[in-house]
């Protein structure tokens, strides 16, 4: 039997230093971006008669890629945030059934724009949880704009929750294009999308931010899919026990 020690007090150190650097790298980028941001936005209405109209589409082209910098920037933050471990949650008890409302109707327009039925699947009683309801609204929120992000017209996507002993269940299933095998362990580290011809968008944080927020939430999450038949994203929360003596 060969024992292997290595000795990873380096490592740790090299990876500590580069979230400080992300977090501090995003955070003074985030201040410029505003400025930026209201800046184009005041140009764009002003600028309506003066320009031409390739002019025009040349603003509206950096306006939104702005946007998408500013999107990517606050997901950065929002991660080191977690990692650190700096991240405040507001635990309390939630009833899930209000969260997934709250998160299906944000993509109710959208999803009657793609032609996809997104249905929720609730029982008659569910318990009570112990969670941060804006952050697990947030994980919700992203499992389902993946969704419909990878699922075509008519296709179908079901918000259910499943209680069982001392956990729920929550999972978004759809019947899109599926995650290939080797890619299923991976998509939860930063950074990590699928390669396909299409470009779908995204910077492959929001599954990583995911992971974090419910690990802090005392859950665990995966995904199951069949490429070509559809993922389900599963994840899970404590439920409150009855007999705490704290009575939380
Ligand atoms: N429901 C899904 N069906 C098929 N592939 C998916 C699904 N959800 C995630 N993926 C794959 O996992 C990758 C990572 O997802 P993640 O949410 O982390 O990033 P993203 O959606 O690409 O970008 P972001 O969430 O940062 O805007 C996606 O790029 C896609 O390749
Ligand atoms: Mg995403």
């Amino acid at each position: 039997m060969i024992l292997l020690l290595q000795d990873v007090t380096r490592l740790k150190e090299v990876d500590r230093l580069k979230s400080e650097f992300v977090a501090t790298a995003s955070h003074e980028l985030r201040t410029p971006l505003t400025g930026m941001t209201m800046s184009m936005g005041l140009l764009l209405e002003t600028a309506q008669e003066k320009l031409s109209e390739p002019e025009l589409e040349l603003l509206q082209t950096a306006q939104d890629d702005i946007q998408r910098l500013r999107a990517l920037v606050n997901d950065l933050l929002d991660l080191s945030k977690i990692e650190s471990g700096k991240i405040s949650l507001e635990i309390t008890s939630v009833d899930v059934s209000l969260l997934i409302e709250r998160a299906l109707s944000t993509f109710k327009v959208q999803a009657q724009e793609q032609r996809v039925e997104l249905t929720p699947v609730l029982p008659d009683e569910l318990p009570l949880v112990r969670a941060d309801a804006n952050k697990i609204t947030w994980v919700l929120t992203n499992l389902i704009a993946n969704a419909l992000r990878y699922t075509e017209r008519g296709g179908r996507i079901e918000v259910k929750v499943s209680p069982r002993i001392d956990v729920i269940h929550i999972s978004v299933r759809d019947n899109g294009a599926g995650i290939p095998v080797d890619y299923q362990s991976k998509i939860f580290d930063k950074f990590v999308q699928v390669e396909t011809d299409k470009d779908v968008g995204g910077s492959g944080l929001g599954l990583a931010i995911c992971k974090e927020i419910v690990k802090a939430n005392n859950g665990s999450i995966w995904v199951e899919s069949t490429p070509g038949e559809g993922s389900t994203f599963t994840f899970t929360l404590p439920v409150m026990s009855q007999f705490s003596p704290t009575g939380v």
